[in-house]
């Protein structure tokens, strides 16, 4: 008998495929009666796959008895309620370092589209306003620029090693400094703000890193600044950015993230100097296979030896 496993969320068709070889997969966007299928297959499901965005409600933590893993698509799982998972004994895998690289360079990606004025420069030849109007207005380097780092763990460092290659005054800030590290450490954000011309957050979510950056960072960055959240949407005080950006104290902003997904402050869509992307930091074929590869791998692990390859580490005593 395979064991069962509770699909949550948009999983890849290569992930469906190697789930359906290994276990008896529910799909919770399929299931009609809820209350039916917790009654008949509740009591059988052993395992979850969940994405970063869905985690996993608090009703299924508490209604499926034999819940033993689960197996987070993404490394951030602040959409788990890990206490409560974890007080139940439950193991939670994770995707760590498979999407460092991509991450880094979506945070890339979005630093020079804002700085270079990609959207806006694309939408001036389309509209036909090149032969008309002439050229569009200087924009900003990103080579030399000073760039400070909210978050200095795994995708931080590799936003640090990516920024290197466009000889950028890098800093950093988190709780611990690093004193191994060739980069500047602040242990004040708000001090670092006032530094840098450009933050990059990428910090988990969750209570402690919420609205971390508050109105009296984006203050700090100041007019010429631009903000790149490619963390999670909670870390921002959104109202205190859109704000900022329209009374033009913060200069511009690069957003992957947001704080109520899929829904974005209307407001940013007319603006010029934001550019938007919809939390695709991971998202490329190759980086997504990776991720799934290890969300299936950790389960099947688990029902191999009762171990996970990447526990997250509130779990660690869990295993051996
Ligand atoms: P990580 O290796 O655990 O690094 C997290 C960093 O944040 C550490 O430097 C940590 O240092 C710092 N930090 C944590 N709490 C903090 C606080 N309260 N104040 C200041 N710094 C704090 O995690 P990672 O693998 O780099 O991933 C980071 C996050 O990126 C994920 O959790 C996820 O939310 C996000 N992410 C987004 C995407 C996307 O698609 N946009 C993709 C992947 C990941 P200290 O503990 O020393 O403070
Ligand atoms: C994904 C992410 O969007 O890994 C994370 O923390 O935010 C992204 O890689 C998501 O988790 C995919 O399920």
């Amino acid at each position: 008998m395979k064991p069962a496993l509770l699909i949550i969320g948009e999983i890849t068709t290569h992930m469906a495929d190697r789930f359906a070889a290994a276990f008896t997969c529910h799909y919770l966007d399929e299931i009609r009666d809820t209350e039916q299928f917790m009654a008949t297959s509740g009591p059988t499901v052993q395992a979850i796959a969940t994405t970063g965005h869905d985690g996993v409600p608090d009703d299924l933590l508490d209604g499926l008895p034999a819940l033993k893993i689960i197996s987070n698509y993404g490394v951030g799982y602040d959409a788990i309620n890990v206490d409560k998972a974890v007080s139940k004994n439950i193991l939670i895998s994770h995707t760590p370092d498979v999407l460092n690289e991509e991450v880094a360079t979506t945070a890339l990606m979005l630093l020079m589209a804002v700085s270079r004025e990609l959207i806006v420069n694309d939408s001036y030849i389309r509209k036909g306003y090149w032969s008309k109007k002439g050229n569009t207005p200087l924009s900003r380097a990103v080579d030399g620029m000073s760039v400070g780092i909210l978050g200095y763990g795994r995708i931080g460092q590799a936003i640090a090693r990516k920024l290197e290659a466009f000889n950028c005054q890098i800093s950093y800030h988190a709780r611990t400094e690093r004193p191994d590290s060739p980069h500047r450490y602040y242990d004040n954000l708000t001090r670092m703000a006032d530094d840098v011309t450009a933050l990059i957050v990428i910090t988990p979510g969750g209570p402690s890193t919420h609205h971390l950056v508050n109105a009296a960072v984006i203050e700090a960055l100041g007019p010429e600044g631009i903000l790149v959240n490619v963390a999670r949407g909670s870390v921002v005080d959104e109202n205190a950015l859109v704000a900022a950006l329209q009374n033009e104290s913060l200069g511009a902003a690069g957003l992957d993230v947001f704080a109520a997904e899929p829904h974005v402050p209307e407001v940013l869509f007319t603006m010029d100097n934001v550019v938007l992307t919809p939390h695709i930091g991971s998202a490329t074929i190759e980086t997504r296979r990776a991720m799934g590869d290890l969300t299936v791998d950790n389960i099947v692990q688990y029902f191999s030896d009762g171990q996970v390859i990447t526990p997250i580490p509130e779990c660690r005593h869990l295993t051996d």
